[in-house]
């Protein structure tokens, strides 16, 4: 079953603010000046879009830009964004089940894989894996375990609580690293964020 944010998109980003501050958001803009000009871009689970504004300030023009978003109340909200004069193509679908067999220069994943279990993940891992040029990048941000008591805390907390209200599946924070281990991938760039709890990394595929 697909994480779906939905319920709690009216809301969303004013609580990631109140708990993160600018942190989720800085930790994703910082990936963004890996996006090449007139790339196609395929984004999974975009949220409510700001992404998409951030994405026009660094390349205001050029890029065809794929949202694949499973919640609809996302994709309304994202429809408002003002994307510049990039192409935007909304779908409202699960990453894992995009039609077609296109393939792209970026991918990005912002929190997308947190939702998961080890399992779905692999899946839609694989999923995107095969819709990424052979020398795309993959810009990949999420939460990363740490050895601080209120990381854990404030892991188990969101999970339960995006539990209760999304119908999220994970129970714990799937290796999300690992992953990118297993396939070949190599890491360009990296950044952490909020005290090491948060992880920004630009990958490199590196075959198909
Ligand atoms: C934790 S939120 C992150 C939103 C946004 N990236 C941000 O950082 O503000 C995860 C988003 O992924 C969407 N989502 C979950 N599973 C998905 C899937 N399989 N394909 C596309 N979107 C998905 C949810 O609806 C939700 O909007």
């Amino acid at each position: 079953m697909a994480a779906n944010y939905d319920n709690s998109a009216w809301f969303y980003d004013h609580l990631s603010r109140l708990v993160y501050g600018k942190a989720l958001v800085r930790s994703q803009v910082y990936l963004l000046k890996h996006i090449p000009a007139n790339s196609n871009i395929l984004i999974a689970g975009g949220g409510t879009g700001w992404i998409l504004e951030e994405i026009a300030k660094v390349r205001p023009s050029g890029l065809t830009i794929t949202y694949a978003e499973v919640s609809p109340n996302m994709i309304s909200l994202s429809k408002k964004r003002n994307t510049g004069s990039n192409k935007v193509i909304f779908i409202n679908k699960p990453v894992e089940n995009l039609d077609g067999d296109r393939l792209y220069d970026v991918l990005l994943t912002p929190f997308l894989f947190d939702n998961f279990t080890e399992e779905t993940l692999q899946k839609v891992f694989a999923h995107s894996h095969n819709r990424l040029k052979s020398g795309g990048i993959w810009l990949n941000t999420d939460f990363r375990p740490t050895d601080k008591w209120w990381h854990s805390f404030l892991l188990k907390s969101m999970i339960v609580f995006f539990r209760l209200i999304c119908g999220i599946e994970a129970k714990k924070l799937p290796k999300i690293e690992k992953q990118f281990e297993g396939y070949q991938y190599e890491p360009i760039d990296q950044k952490s964020f909020f005290g090491e709890f948060i992880l920004s990394t630009a990958y490199q595929k590196l075959s198909h």
